[in-house]
């Protein structure tokens, strides 16, 4: 949930954390802060609010030169965003800052007789590195003590004043990576932190220490032993992390997913164009033993979960759950040997979803991975992974990324039917040419954006919303619902229309905003139903926002609003559908004057359960 930077070489420490935390900002943005070491002292500088407050801070008192320096930008869990409250913490000669949860804080806490600066519960690995230190120990023997004695989540990032050229860094079910420049190296929670300077980084695994300084590194496992990392090259560049001239990060990040969708599907095809996964490295065999699916996810990735299970169980024929990530390891499922569990995640790195997959593997599930983030935790910890090619997605709402997560869930869908022998070759391609078609279709529906806008301007006064589909257009109906929940703070709800007369009809009031995704043509009765809802809405006062195949003129008799859908199958649907609903939250935020790129409460990756 929080940012973190740490920065050790020949450059200006100062500017490098505060310009690696304002593009770490979307990963939480309560508070801020920079710590560095000066003349055998501590030297730091924190505000509560945004990054801006910390600049403001550190013009007004300007920090000394250096070389090393560490950096936090908060998203908060225990206490407040206040000064005291952010970090870095300090302890005598140490610094640290923290991503997680230290669960055991209040114990922790109790061995010290000292008055807590903080409400914290990271406050206290300062005191326990400063006393580590303070008995002699180098600063990594210190962390790889005070790590022994800590529960929970973690990621910590140390300095010490007496030690000012190396930084140590400990990273427990919690994001930690590193990059490697010219005789510097750089940690973060991500990437994006450093790769105006360097795109080689460096992978690490669970329970690991790390120590640099600007001569070289050195990766150990908690117990001190040399520890395995994986270098990658990062394959997007800054440009992909700036927002080029659009008002909102997350506004350029919908007007990106063409691209986005056209990149996930590149290098998917064989030479004899049969459909080709080259990451899952699961054994055909393996896949032909499978006898049930489960999905695991949070948020907008579980209602892409909820789409995936249409198609799966329409091609592959096996039964496939979909279960709220922070759900399943509580309800006792029924997992073994010949359960895959699909864990979709943009990041990575959602604590949730971690916990799932970890929990799934210890019950002997294969766990396959959907993942836009190259080297994060989740896709390390699963038998195999589908990388979605989607850049960076900045916007902590998801955009780029669910549309990404809905094409590697078809192509699994596919890729399963093709080694169960459940769909000819040809099928596959028919749907593999779809697939690769529905770029240019959500380029039209892009087109369509001002009048989305249009409307948001005519219903910025409303402040209830309902969102209606069936089948695919269910969850199209959930996630353009949460868009708006989360964006424009406003009350959304999204139902299965054949739920509507068990209930959710006695929300609809005169003028009330009800959005309905209409399935195509082809699907004759279920279309049906949803054009008789319409029609039950609408005359109970409803202002109603249809969004239904082109030649669908029927659906639009009780419209107030129409958005025409390119004619594509069903399953596919979503990819289309979910624009104009993504692109209307969207505008009703910035309408509403609210911060698009980082709402209210959120953050871009929940890390902590
Ligand atoms: C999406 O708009 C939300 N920001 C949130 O629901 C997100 O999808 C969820 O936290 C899962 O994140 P992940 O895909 O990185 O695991």
């Amino acid at each position: 949930m929080c940012g973190i930077v740490g920065y050790v070489g020949a450059r200006d420490a100062r500017d490098v954390v505060v310009a690696g935390l304002k593009r770490l900002e979307y990963r939480g943005y309560d508070s801020a802060g920079v710590a560095l070491a000066a003349e055998d002292r501590i030297e730091w500088r924190k505000r509560a609010g945004k990054i801006a407050n910390l600049e403001a801070a550190v013009a007004e008192q300007p920090l000394p030169e250096a070389g090393t320096a560490i950096g936090h930008t908060r998203w908060a869990t225990h206490g407040p965003p206040t000064d005291a409250n952010s970090h870095p913490h300090v302890a005598g000669r140490i610094a640290v800052v923290h991503n997680g949860i230290i669960e055991n804080h209040g114990a922790l806490k109790a061995r010290f007789d000292v008055d807590f600066a903080s409400d914290t519960d990271s406050e206290v690995a300062a005191h326990l590195l400063r006393r580590e230190v303070e008995a002699g120990s180098t600063l990594v023997d210190a962390m790889r003590a005070v790590v022994a004695d800590l529960q929970g989540a973690f990621t910590l990032v140390a300095l010490d004043a007496e030690d000012p050229d190396r930084i140590v860094a400990a990273r427990r079910s919690s994001p930690l990576v590193v990059g490697r420049g010219e005789d510097e190296f750089f940690i973060a929670s991500d990437v994006a932190a450093f790769i105006e300077y360097t795109r080689d980084a460096i992978e690490l695994g669970e329970d690991q220490i790390v120590e640099v300084t600007s001569a070289g590194i050195e990766v150990t496992d908690f117990d001190g032993a040399p520890a395995e990392t994986r270098d990658f090259r990062i394959d997007w560049d800054l440009a992909a992390a700036e927002k080029q001239g659009y008002d909102w990060f997350m506004r350029k990040e919908i007007f990106e997913q063409p691209k986005a969708v056209a990149d996930t599907l590149l290098g998917r095809r064989g030479e004899r164009g049969e459909l080709q996964l080259d990451e899952l490295h699961i054994r055909p065999e393996e896949l032909r033993r499978v006898s049930k699916i489960i999905i695991v996810a949070c948020g907008t990735a579980f209602y892409a979960g909820l789409v995936a299970k249409y198609a799966i169980e329409h091609w592959v024929r096996v039964a496939c759950e979909v279960e709220l990530a922070s759900e399943f390891r509580y309800r006792d499922p029924i997992v073994d040997a010949n359960t895959l569990v699909v864990a979709v995640s943009q990041s990575g790195e959602t604590a949730d979803t971690l916990m799932a997959i970890r929990h799934a593997r210890e019950q002997g599930a294969r766990v396959i991975a959907i993942c836009n983030t190259n080297g994060a935790t989740i896709p390390r910890e699963s038998d195999a992974v589908i990388y979605t090619h989607a850049g960076p997605e900045i916007g902590v709402a998801s955009t780029k990324g669910f549309t990404t997560q809905l094409v590697a869930c078809y192509l699994l869908g596919l890729y399963l039917a093709q080694v169960r022998g459940m769909k000819y070759g040809d099928e596959i391609e028919a749907i593999l040419t779809e697939l690769e078609r529905m770029p240019g279709y959500m380029s039209d529906m892009l087109e369509k954006a001002d009048d989305v806008y249009g409307l948001a301007e005519r219903l910025k006064d409303r402040e209830s919303m309902l969102f209606l589909g069936r089948h695919v257009g269910y969850p199209s109906a959930l996630e353009g619902a949460l868009k708006l929940k989360e964006l424009a703070y406003i009350h959304a709800e999204g139902f299965a229309a054949g739920e509507l007369k068990h209930g959710p009809i006695a929300l609809v009031t005169d003028g009330i905003p009800i959005f309905v995704v209409v399935p195509p043509a082809g699907r004759d009765q279920l279309r049906d139903k949803v054009i008789a809802n319409i029609a039950e809405v609408h005359a109970r006062g409803a202002r109603t926002i249809v969004l239904a195949e082109e030649r669908d003129a029927e659906a639009r008799e009780n419209a107030e609003a129409f958005f025409a859908l390119p004619n594509v199958s069903t399953l596919l649907q979503p990819l289309v559908a979910i624009i104009p609903l993504q692109l209307f939250a969207c505008e009703m935020a910035t309408l509403l004057g609210y911060d698009v790129d980082q709402p209210r409460n959120l953050a871009k990756s929940v890390t902590v359960e």
